[in-house]
This record gives C-alpha cells, sequence and structure tokens, in this order.
C-alpha cells in the first residue's frame, strides 16, 4: 500500500459543512485539535454547503452549534478567536461542477499542501462531488477524501460508490470513517487482547460461553427522521459500528499493526458470519420500533410522530441479533448484538461471558467469569471473578476487579473525543482505524440479507415503550439458550 505523506500544511474541506456532524463533531473536533497545536502550521478550514450565508452569519451559527458540544473548561477565549481565523465559510452546490471550479479558484491550492475532502453529506453526493472534485484538479496524489456512514444504502449502492470513487481516489487516499473505532475503549479492546496475555488462551469457544455487544442510546431520531426512516438500525448502526466491535471482538491477532495487517484479520471475521435467510431472519432476529414513553422523566412522542417520518413507518429503531462466527476459534458460539434509540439508559458495551468451571468443588460456584468492557457513558472493564467470603467455610461469592480508564490515566489532560483522533489519522495518511473497501462491502452483504428476509418474514417491527430496553422478544432470543442481557442482572 502507498505510504501518505503527513500533512505539513494542509487545506480541510468539510462538504455538508453546517449539517449537525460538521457543527456538532467535526468542528468542536477540529477546535480541540487546534487548542492543543496539533493541526498542522497554517492549516485552512473550508465549510461547503449549499445555504447563503456572509462571514458574520457563519460565524454566528458555528459559534451557538460548537459552544454547547465543547465543554466550558476547555473554551479558551483567545483560542476559540484564532481557531474561527482558520475557518471560511464558501455556499457552492458541490453536486455542480462549476460551483467547484469555483471553490478551486477560491482555494488557490498550492503543490504540497494536503487537501482532505470530508463527506459530511449524504451518501448519493459522494460520486458526483468526488468526480467533480477530479475534474477542477482537487484530487491529486496530496488529497484524501473521507466518507461518513453509511457507505450506501445496501451492497448494491456501496459497490457503485466504492467502484466510482475507486476511479477518482485510489483506495490508500480513501478513509471511510466508522467513529466507534476512534472511542477509546474500542481501541483499548485490541490492548486488552494483544498486549496482554493473560486472556488471550482462553479467548475462543472452549472457554467462553456467548459475547454480548450492546449499543442502547437514550436519544431518539432528533433531526434526522428524515434520513433514518429510510436507513433504520440495520443499516444505521448494526453495518458499521455493532459490525466493527464484533469483528474487534472475534479477530485473530494480526501480524502487525499496521492499516492492511489489522484490516485483513476483521474482514475474516466478517467473511466467517454465517448468513441469516429466510426463516431465521424471523427466529434469530428482533426488529423492534419505539411507542411513546418516558425516557429521564420527560414524555416523548413514538416514531412514527418525529418530524419527517411517516406515520405508517415500518422502519426498526431496534435490532437485536444472535450472529454466529464460523471458525474454528468461535463455531458455536452466540454473538448477541443490540442496539437501540429510545431506551431505557445510554450504553454501549461489551459482555464476554466465560462458560462455568468444569467441577464445582465448592459447592456454589454459581458464577462464571465474565469480563465486561465499557465504552460509554463509563471507560471501563471490569473482570467478575469467584472470591471467597471473609471468616469460616468456603462460602464463594462474584467480585469485581476494576480497571477505571479514566481513573488509571489520571495524569492525561482532556480525553479525546473519537473524530479528533480521527480527524489526526487522515491528516497523518493512516489507515488503520478506517474501514478498508472489501470489510464494508462484506458487511453489506451480511446486513442485506436480513433486510430481504425481513421483507418476507417479519415486515413490521415490534412496538417497544420509549424509555425500557426494548421488545420482550429481545430478552426471549436469549432465554431460549439461557442467557439474559446483562442490564436485565442489575
Ligand atoms: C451515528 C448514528 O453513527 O452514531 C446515530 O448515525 C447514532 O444514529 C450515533 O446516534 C451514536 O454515536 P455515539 O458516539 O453517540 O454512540
Amino acid at each position: 500500500m502507498t505510504r501518505l505523506t503527513i500533512a505539513t500544511t494542509c487545506d480541510i474541506l468539510v462538504f455538508g459543512g453546517t449539517g449537525d456532524l460538521s457543527l456538532h463533531k467535526l468542528l468542536p473536533a477540529l477546535y480541540h485539535l487546534h487548542n492543543d497545536e496539533r493541526l498542522p502550521a497554517d492549516t485552512r478550514i473550508f465549510c461547503l454547503a449549499r445555504r447563503e450565508l456572509d462571514d458574520a452569519a457563519f460565524e454566528a451559527l458555528v459559534e451557538r452549534h460548537c459552544h454547547a458540544h465543547i465543554a466550558a473548561a476547555d473554551l479558551d477565549t483567545q483560542a476559540w478567536r484564532s481557531f474561527v481565523s482558520r475557518l471560511n465559510y464558501l455556499s457552492i452546490d458541490a453536486s455542480r461542477s462549476s460551483d467547484i471550479d469555483r471553490l478551486a479558484k477560491r482555494l488557490a491550492h498550492s503543490e504540497g499542501r494536503v487537501m482532505v475532502h470530508y463527506l459530511a453529506t449524504a451518501p448519493n453526493l459522494f460520486v458526483p462531488i468526488a468526480r467533480n472534485l477530479a475534474q477542477a484538479g482537487l484530487a491529486g496524489p496530496e488529497s484524501r477524501i473521507v466518507l461518513e456512514k453509511p457507505l450506501g444504502h445496501s451492497l448494491e449502492s456501496a459497490l457503485d460508490i466504492n467502484a466510482a470513487i475507486g476511479e477518482v481516489f485510489d483506495e490508500s487516499r480513501i478513509f471511510r470513517i466508522d467513529h466507534y473505532l476512534g472511542k477509546e475503549t474500542v481501541q483499548n479492546l485490541m490492548a486488552l487482547r494483544f498486549a496482554n496475555l493473560l486472556y488471550e488462551p482462553t479467548w475462543r469457544a472452549a472457554f467462553i460461553d456467548h459475547v454480548q455487544i450492546t449499543v442502547n442510546e437514550t436519544l431518539g431520531v432528533e433531526t434526522r427522521g428524515g434520513y433514518y426512516d429510510g436507513s433504520g438500525a440495520m443499516r444505521d448502526m448494526v453495518q458499521n459500528h455493532l459490525l466493527q466491535l464484533l469483528c474487534l471482538v472475534a479477530m485473530e491477532p494480526p501480524v502487525s499493526y499496521n492499516a492492511d495487517a489489522v484490516r485483513n484479520e476483521k474482514l475474516k471475521v466478517l467473511e466467517a458470519l454465517r448468513p441469516i435467510t429466510g426463516q431465521d431472519t424471523y427466529d434469530k432476529t428482533v426488529r423492534g420500533q419505539y411507542a411513546e414513553g418516558s425516557v429521564g422523566g420527560r414524555d416523548v412522542p413514538a416514531y412514527y410522530f418525529e418530524e419527517n417520518v411517516d406515520n405508517d413507518s415500518d422502519t426498526e429503531t431496534f435490532v437485536a441479533i444472535q450472529a454466529e462466527v464460523q471458525n474454528w476459534r468461535w463455531a458455536g458460539v452466540p454473538f448477541y448484538l443490540r442496539t437501540g434509540k429510545r431506551m431505557a439508559k445510554k450504553t454501549s458495551e461489551i459482555v464476554i461471558q466465560f462458560k462455568p468451571v468444569p467441577h464445582h468443588l465448592f459447592g456454589t460456584e454459581g458464577h462464571a467469569n465474565r469480563l465486561l468492557i465499557s465504552i460509554q457513558p463509563e471507560e471501563r472493564i471490569t473482570a467478575q471473578m469467584m472470591a471467597k467470603r471473609p471468616g469460616k467455610g468456603m462460602s464463594l461469592e462474584p467480585v469485581e476487579f476494576d480497571l477505571n480508564l479514566a481513573n488509571a490515566f489520571k495524569q492525561s489532560k482532556r480525553r479525546w473525543d473519537a473524530y479528533e483522533r480521527l480527524l489526526l489519522d487522515v491528516i497523518e495518511g493512516d489507515s488503520k482505524l478506517f474501514m478498508r473497501r472489501d470489510e464494508v462491502e462484506a458487511a453489506w452483504r451480511w446486513v442485506d440479507t436480513i433486510i430481504e428476509g425481513w421483507g418476507q418474514h417479519y415486515k413490521r417491527p415490534r412496538p417497544y415503550s420509549a424509555g425500557t430496553n426494548g421488545p420482550e422478544q429481545a430478552n426471549l432470543l436469549l432465554q431460549r439458550n439461557g442467557h439474559t442481557w446483562h442490564d436485565s442482572e442489575r
């Protein structure tokens, strides 16, 4: 793979520059990088969108949104002023080549300046924008393109996008982002597995009973009803974030920590996923949609009353799946995936449930070992072990060995947001934490089969009250195997 140059000077172009992603995630992340002096000297940031805004209106918009997404303690007035001086706004319709020509003139791009095109737009704009960039001479070897998920809407559309973008940018310059890979604990999962000897020998079907991967949110669809109603939880969360987490749990140790070695191993996991087809899409998955309810003491409407959502919508806001990785390491181990909006609690966690000891020497070993990897809101890894209760006799009890990552690294100041790390990786040309073309396609292949099965066997999602843990069927999915979701035990 071609090695990309680390930018010493850089232009970052955010397409979809006035959208939620830009205002709530990318610009705050760029502010932090600027404040920490991580951006290459003389970096310019261009926000591009169709809205007509003069500089003052743009600055006011950015300030209003970004300030709500930057902790007060990290907002330094002087740093903010100098950050704003890096920002430029240009009203363009990026799907029109004449507008991109205008952008090229404004950039007055000089050789040696790395250009990052961040496409925070709907996927149907990826190809026209990439082609226009090429035509305007803005897709040269010093440029790279970042594609936000979802990459397409199905395998077919992803193949089309990948092929068309591949004609303009070679693979080493395409960064398909999944911000979960930039989260601290997600990367720590690789450290836990591959920098420690303790767990790896038991990290397999002989010792592990099942795995749970949960990404629950309390938020509803907010202002994104239009996008979400055509997408649903399967395409929005499972195809990318949950499958990427599954890959990191299930992958073999890569031979080295470089982009291709890591991604080769993740690809093998995706290819080993047992396809879920036909009647199995009914038996091994649960689709849900939130009905009205109460979240955090606030009454919230049903999904189909949300803005820009069809009032007879069949879109799922909850998915649970019993997946299986068919290879030597994992055959027979259920991997339960679950994600939902308007759930009781915001939690992203991975539970590795070990098998019970083979012989109950003390007669009371009711609890098998369990490793709990909390991604958010807390970053911590907890191992549940059996210990003897103090006093006479061998009365045992599970205790938790707690590795609170935030406390363990107290000396480091602010915790980085995933987007900061990933933006810096793009600038530095490191694609380890980005999805390769074949990975995205393999994930779509698996997901598409399920969606197709739903079309025949599971048209209507099951309602669940907002503020709960999803439909009862999600509990039954595990109960039939003698398992329970971790949260139902709390
Ligand atoms: C995005 C999804 O990729 O991830 C959103 O499109 C979801 O629907 C978000 O809310 C969750 O990310 P995080 O970092 O808040 O867990």
